[in-house]
């Protein structure tokens, strides 16, 4: 197996995943993106090939390819962060699209499962169903919205075998990307400062990480056994586990102390509401999602609860899993 973005939130769970069910793991990426991180806590590089390459670069994803021979690849790499995306429009897209193009040129005959986002619909006041236009207000929705193009002009016009994975909002234990709620909230635990929220009333379809993964886990086994699931999944909660910033707020301020504050509204690219439909994923390919939201905040808490206690995060992570599983 092939993961971009193994150093990264979400890559480091999959590769700690794939790990437990015996399968060899090269990973692909940068550095973590921050400092701490799950892939240094949980010594992720340990467990796989550990090979540092940008995605940016045709050669060091084919080099990789070609030293990984994998039967599927899980491109998660990206540049992740709506509002860093607004700072560096032209990085974004070429790290989100060109490097799409590099990994499903060298990817060859393997199955990939290519990782988009929720936010690459357009607007839309009901929950989205794949078939639904793409659109993004921003640079890194406009990414992911492209990113899907790419992967299905691949896989129409060139053969490919190429799903992509819209979900959103992930939270679990070992995040701690900037401008992320579930992030912002560990660090003014951790500070005492305050936090601001700047979208209380922005609906989400909140989910624990293990449930997409779940899904990308799904998705890779079939594709890889038919190409009748070469295209696009929603991975995304119950309509109930949709809920405003300020109710997840709330929530978590009943296990940790939190000097919570409101930006005055404003308007700007955020979408008040997002909603998912999963239910090809359901139907299709017999998924759900692993724990409902109360069950993924209380994960997400006791997770950093045991870390900052000292216990190993390798073993805190691997026990979720195997919970979850
Ligand atoms: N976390 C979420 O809530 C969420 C929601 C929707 C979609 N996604 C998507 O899921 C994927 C993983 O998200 P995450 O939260 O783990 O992100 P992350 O920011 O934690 O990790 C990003 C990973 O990509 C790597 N990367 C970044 N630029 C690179 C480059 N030019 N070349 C090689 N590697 C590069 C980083 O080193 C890191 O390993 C991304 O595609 C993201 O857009 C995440």
């Amino acid at each position: 197996m092939l993961v971009t973005g193994h150093t990264g939130f979400k890559g480091a769970w999959l590769t700690l995943w794939l790990r437990s069910l015996g399968a060899d793991v090269t990973g692909l990426s940068g550095p973590p993106p921050t400092a701490p991180s799950l892939f240094e806590l949980a010594r992720v590089g340990e467990l796989c090939a550990d090979r540092r390459g940008d995605v940016r670069d045709a050669d060091a994803v084919l080099q990789a390819v070609r030293a990984a021979r994998p039967e599927v690849v899980f491109h998660l790499a990206a540049q992740s962060i709506v509002r860093a995306s607004l700072d560096d429009p032209a990085g974004t897209y070429e790290t989100n699209v060109l490097g799409t193009a590099h990994v499903l040129g060298a990817a060859g005959d393997a199955a990939v499962v290519c990782v988009t986002s929720d936010k690459c619909y357009a607007p839309g006041d009901r929950p989205h169903r794949e078939g639904d236009p793409l659109g993004g207000r921003d640079p890194y929705s406009a990414s992911k919205a492209a990113q899907e193009l790419v992967a299905a002009a691949h896989r129409e016009a060139l053969g490919g075998r190429v799903a992509t994975a819209r979900a959103g909002n992930v939270i679990g234990g070992g995040d701690w990307a900037r401008d992320r709620l579930l992030p912002d909230l560990v660090r003014a635990r951790d500070s005492g400062e305050p936090v601001v929220l700047r979208h209380p009333d922005a609906v989400r379809p909140w989910q624990h990480v293990l449930g997409p993964l779940a899904g990308y886990l799904l998705l890779a086994e079939r594709l890889a056994g038919s190409p009748e699931f070469a295209s696009a999944w929603n991975f995304g909660p119950a309509g109930t586990d949709a809920r405003p910033v300020r109710w997840i707020v709330d929530r978590v301020r009943e296990r940790w102390p939190l000097d919570v504050r409101t930006d005055p509204p404003r308007e700007d690219v955020e979408a008040p509401a997002l909603r998912l439909d999963a239910s090809a994923a359901r139907e299709r390919l017999g998924w759900a999602p692993r724990l409902d939201l109360p069950a993924a905040l209380d994960a997400t808490v006791s997770w950093h609860d045991q870390v900052r206690a000292g216990a190993d995060a390798r073993t805190v992570t691997l026990t979720q899993i195997e919970e979850a599983a």
